[in-house]
């Protein structure tokens, strides 16, 4: 889950590297660390801490020196061995040989001590160091760098990535992915670089490669060559167009990226209904012919596969799946379902879900029913990312870069893609009547524009969600409930409070309520009670009124206009619900519970980009 940069050519590297880190810190940030050439020599900054600390450390070099670098790695880390310290940061020295590693070495205990043996005495905690010295050993045999990069990679059990540099191969760099992501691109003004993912890359190319597994990646002055690690014969890989704009990787005057994709939402939805449908069919649900569309269709019954905030998703996708197009659907957390013994049909599909599309436990379930000939289908928010590659047909939410750690956007992104896929189903397996289907695609197409007054700058709800915030923000610890579509917002918002706010939090089906939980009401604790008008709502008003007795402040979350969740609630917070079917309410409170979680996390003093403890792309299990 770390980030890693590499870059060999014209420009000042430094500004490569930096840049780079920067955008890929949601990937990690507990120390982080570049290395570059200088007159043959390889000099190495690194501290604990964000990017900004290197940054400082920097500024005390000469302008000139700055500006003279050409050839560099960079490296923002996430700890898996070894504590966040300054010594266990990246990049790792080993005689002339530089490194900066992403993934795990399984059997680096063994490698360890063989080296040891050798009498090799590693400065690290880190398993990654022990590379560089296998490739120092290699080199001291006589190999050039790129072979011994090649042959010590062959020894490493596990899914990592490495990007390698070395004094007696100035100008050089080498990369070598096996299942974490390494992404390269030439820069057009000359010269390559390599990186975790495409965000530190498209300003030099938006033509960018994603590896597979088992290749290697030279990056020099001349651009990039391509080889396969097991021969080490060159390999001719396709670059994938990447639409992202840099604007939209940047916070457009927000106080933090989290809200900005808060904000982003309408735009999220009307870019994800463009790439899914064909809007130049009339039918209602014009899915766009795909084979991920045709996978759908041929379902006997699906099993939706994912972690976090993406396995809330899947849940609201599991009740839309089987209330409209009458499917079976079951939803998994990936770490459980890769351990199971599941039971599936000839006809049966595996739906990953996953923003990222790298999360190694969603990744994993992917991969083992690919070996078992089931069907597979990914629904990423990265084109190129390693899920959307394995699976047998990939969809992509459009909902452009996030770059918050808490999943906002795209997670409606992922709702919207799995209401388009249930309300499809239904249409074309008629358990959707036409007249449903028609009503019901309308309401998806109301939703930019209830999302847009909904989420305005400074408008209602904002307001709201800040003064409640600092109102409730001594509760000793929050309940967030609900029923039917709005248990998985329940879900959600506890999530989001936990991680970016560091509060305790859960979130309940309100009927559960009774079933332990209420015991631990009373004045302390705020409970969220979401319940807009549906066919849930008057037993959500009975939970709710069993919280008041308990004496918990209540934050009600309803459809405007209901004047008795007003009068029960402590704290009232409206939306629009007016006339939309009660299977969309789901993308109006999940922008109240994430701006909530926010300005709650904004009092508290946290940072709410970058949460302690987590990382945006989990490539570990
Ligand atoms: O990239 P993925 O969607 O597979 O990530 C899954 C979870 O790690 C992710 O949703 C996590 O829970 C978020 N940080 C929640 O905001």
């Amino acid at each position: 889950m770390c980030g890693i940069v590499g870059y060999a050519g014209t420009r000042p590297a430094l500004d490569v590297l930096i840049n780079g880190l920067k955008r890929l810190e949601y990937r990690g940030y507990d120390s982080s660390g570049v290395a570059l050439f200088f007159e043959g020599k390889i000099e190495i900054q690194k501290s604990q801490g964000k990017v900004e600390n290197i940054e400082r450390l920097l500024q005390q070099l000469p302008a000139e020196r700055k500006n003279a670098y050409r050839v560099g790695i960079g490296h923002t880390r996430w700890a898996t061995h070894g504590k966040p310290t300054t010594q266990n940061a990246h990049p790792h020295r080993t005689g002339h040989v530089v490194l900066v590693h992403n993934g795990i070495i399984e059997n680096y205990l063994e490698i360890k001590q063989e080296l040891i043996a050798k009498g090799h005495r590693p400065a690290s905690e880190t398993d990654s160091e022990l590379f560089g010295f296998l490739v120092l050993d290699a080199m001291d045999g006589g190999l050039g760098l790129v072979e011994a990069v090649r042959m010590s990679f062959l020894r490493l059990h596990g899914s990592c990535s490495v990007v390698v540099m070395s004094e007696k191969e100035p100008g050089m760099v080498v990369g070598v992915r096996n299942g974490t992501p390494l992404v390269a691109a030439a820069d057009e003004q000359g010269g390559g670089v390599i990186a975790s993912d495409a965000q530190p890359i498209i300003e030099y190319s938006r033509d960018v490669y994603f590896l597979e597994d088992g290749d290697m990646v030279i990056a020099t002055e001349k651009g990039l060559t391509f080889s396969e690690i097991r021969l080490g014969q060159p390999v001719r890989r396709t670059p994938i167009h990447v639409d992202w704009s840099i604007e939209r990787l940047d916070k457009q005057g927000f106080d933090h990226y989290m809200l900005k994709e808060i904000h982003e939402q309408s735009v999220t939805v009307v870019d994800t209904l463009n790439e899914m449908l064909d809007r130049a069919k009339a039918d209602p649900f014009p899915l766009a012919a795909r084979p991920g569309a045709e996978l759908l269709s041929s379902a006997s019954d699906m099993t939706l596969v994912a972690c976090g905030t993406s396995w809330h998703a899947a849940l609201l996708g599991k009740y839309w799946l089987e209330r409209f197009a009458r499917v079976p659907v079951s939803v998994d957390y990936a770490s459980e379902y890769r351990y199971r013994e599941p039971v599936l049909q000839p006809r049966s599909v595996v739906v990953g879900i996953s923003q990222s599309g790298e999360t190694a436990d969603t990744l994993a379930v992917i991969k083992d029913m690919k070996r078992r000939g089931v069907g597979t289908i990914g629904l990423t928010n990265v084109r190129g990312s390693t899920i959307a590659r394995e699976v047998q047909a990939s969809f992509h939410t459009s909902a452009g870069p996030e770059i918050g750690v808490a999943a906002t956007k795209t997670f409606t992104a992922q709702m919207l893609s799995m209401l388009l896929w249930a309300g499809h189903l239904g249409v074309k397996r008629k358990t959707l009547p036409p007249t449903m289907a028609v009503r019901l695609f309308d309401d998806v197409i109301r939703l930019p524009l209830l999302l847009n007054d909904l989420l305005a700058r400074d408008g209602a709800l904002v307001r709201a969600t800040k003064e409640i915030a600092e109102k409730v923000r001594n509760s000793k610890g929050f309940f967030f409930m609900g029923r039917g579509y709005s248990f998985p917002i329940a879900l959600e918002g506890a999530l989001k409070l936990k991680e970016i706010a560091y509060v305790h939090a859960e979130g309940y089906a309100a009927g559960e309520l009774k079933h332990g939980p209420i015991a631990m009401l009373d004045e302390s604790m705020t409970v969220v009670v979401i319940a807009p008008k549906d066919t849930w709502r008057d037993k959500s008003v009975s939970n709710l009124e069993e919280v008041r007795a308990r004496g918990a402040r209540i934050i009600g979350v309803g459809s405007a206009g209901d004047t008795q969740m007003e009068r029960l609630s402590d704290f009232w917070i409206p939306v629009n619900t007016a006339g939309l079917d009660e299977g969309l309410s789901p993308f109006l409170t999940a922008p109240v519970v994430q701006l909530l979680s926010y300005y709650l996390a904004v009092l508290k003093g946290t940072d709410v980009d970058k949460p302690r403890n987590l990382a945006k792309s989990v490539t570990v299990e």
